[in-house]
């Protein structure tokens, strides 16, 4: 198995020696989905080339894959026997394939990542070019790669957020926005949303507001949990969105006050909370935490690590509630996860408390320069290709009309919303009640009613992303309007069999 996995992962020799500056049209060339079968590029078995990049169905690479995968791969969140990885052969664009030639649309962007795509060739010759020029290099010293793409970065960031910390992820971005707000004002404790991911590290998951924190909480982690707005199951029995939002906001300040507001150094939110449900805060929300935060002398953390970089149809979603928090962390669509990258965008204020205090954190490849190509190309490649404003439209003409038509006529679903290419369906038993398809949490028989739904989405060629009741619509922010309709008639289809659970 070793031999087998070794030789099916070595670059061809010849690919990889020609240079770089020859790079090529024909191999990097960008291939209309359709076009998917392409003798040419087709590799001898048992290797792996840069121009595999369109479907050959070949079950037997497929199947050592998936040996080498069950045999020595250590699965993120899992009960690693209780899982079946599909072996994927191949990406473009916005499906992707597996070794027997079957085809998906990825309406689910990786984990919400490729926010421009898999695969386009302008970020793929950029890294291949960076890699051809300078490789990697230490985080303490000026490069261009790093410095151009945190440039970009601060350029997009609103107020004042002009220094870029970079990490290699989400997660460690989390981790360095909030020691930076501990230091800044002296104080221990963070608040963090109830329905809220973070990431996975020691302080993320503890600020994370999902079940798979509790068996990471450390119960000393200095974070103290509250409620966010969310009408459609509101912690508040509000029946309006403007009633939900004072409450909220009401609740949130009655959390400091009984906290001790010289305990608290931050406030962290996603401007728009996603792996926890899409749910869109009502207007005048986050400006009242940010004036919240002012009052008390605490630090407005927002994540954008998922909502950023043009998923919400604007750069930040921030830029929808015209809010500035004090640091923004960012990951994913930076350079839509080809290469793992990070950060913290720093407010003036706090960039401040650092410029003659050294900041006690770090990372061997903070600035990546890799990253940092891929980052400055994708940021190029959204400008050049109103990937954004292509975002925002998809979801006005497309996403949003064709979902609530869906809603319409499946009692399934209970709610819709969302904006740009970040939309939930909420799935219930029943629409008056509003019970959940399948409950909190739920695992086993009592999930069947999801699992069912998923993979009635697959068998129609769509990949759905799944979390508890919920389906998440969250293609990548270029779509064409043709490919969203094509997982929109899919979803008709699968939404077909959720219905069948309901009352
Ligand atoms: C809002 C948010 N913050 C942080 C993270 C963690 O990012 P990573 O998985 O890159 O560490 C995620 C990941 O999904 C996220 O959605």
């Amino acid at each position: 198995m070793t031999a087998h996995y070794v030789s099916m992962l070595s670059f061809r020799q010849d690919a990889v020696n020609e240079p770089l500056s020859a790079a090529k049209p024909d191999r990097l060339s960008w291939k209309a989905p359709g076009h998917r079968q392409d003798a040419d590029v087709a590799p001898p078995p048992g290797t792996f080339t840069l121009r595999r990049m369109t479907p050959q169905p070949n079950p037997q690479v497929g199947a050592a894959v998936k040996a080498a995968d069950r045999a020595h791969v250590f699965h993120s969140w899992s009960a690693q026997e209780l899982i079946d990885p599909l072996a994927v052969a191949g990406a473009e664009g916005s499906y992707f394939w597996d070794y027997e030639g079957k085809r998906y649309l990825d309406f689910t962007s990786g984990l919400v990542f490729t926010n421009i795509g898999y695969q386009h060739p302008k970020v793929v010759a950029a890294i291949q070019e960076q890699a051809a020029t300078l490789s990697t290099f230490a985080p303490a010293f000026a490069v261009e790669a790093r410095s151009e793409a945190a440039r970009l970065i601060a350029e997009r960031t609103p107020g004042d957020l002009d220094k870029i910390f970079f990490t290699n992820g989400g997660a460690e971005a989390v981790e360095n926005a909030t020691r930076m707000a501990r230091l800044h004002t002296g104080r221990p404790k963070v608040l963090s949303a109830y329905r809220s991911y973070h990431g996975a590290t020691s302080t993320a998951i503890n600020l994370t507001g999902d079940p798979r924190r509790w068996p990471n909480d450390s119960g000393a982690a200095g974070v103290v949990h509250f409620w966010a707005p969310f009408l459609y199951r509101s912690p508040f029995h509000s029946d309006s969105e403007q009633q939900e939002c004072e409450r909220a906001l009401q609740h949130l300040e009655d959390t400091i006050a009984f906290e001790g507001p010289g305990t608290v150094a931050a406030i962290i939110l996603e401007t728009i909370p996603g792996t926890a449900g899409i749910m869109t805060p009502p207007p005048g929300y986050l400006a009242g935490v940010r004036a919240l935060c002012d009052r008390y002398g605490i630090i407005f953390i927002l994540d954008e690590v998922m909502a950023g970089f043009g998923r919400t149809g604007k750069w930040f979603a921030a830029d929808h509630y015209d809010v500035t928090p004090d640091l923004m962390t960012f990951a994913k669509g930076v350079n839509s996860g080809y290469v793992p990258l990070g950060g913290v965008a720093i407010s003036s204020a706090i960039a401040e408390t650092f410029a003659r205090r050294p900041y006690p954190g770090g990372l061997t490849y903070s600035g990546h320069p890799l990253a940092c190509a891929a980052a400055v190309a994708t940021i190029n490649v959204m400008e050049e290709e109103g990937i954004v404003e292509q975002a925002a439209r998809i979801g006005e003409t497309v996403l949003g009309p064709g979902l609530r038509e869906l809603a319409a006529r499946h009692p399934s679903v209970g709610e819709v919303r969302g904006t740009g290419v970040f939309w939930a369906l909420e799935l219930v038993k029943d629409r008056e009640t509003r019970e959940p398809l399948v409950p909190y949490n739920a695992a086993g028989e009592a999930n069947g009613p999801m699992v069912a739904f998923g993979a009635a989405a697959k068998a129609r060629g769509l990949w759905p992303f799944i979390n508890m009741n919920r389906t998440h619509v969250v293609p990548p922010c270029n779509v064409s309007e043709g490919e969203a309709k094509e997982g929109l008639a899919a979803l008709d289809e699968a939404l077909s069999v959720a219905d069948e659970y309901t009352v």
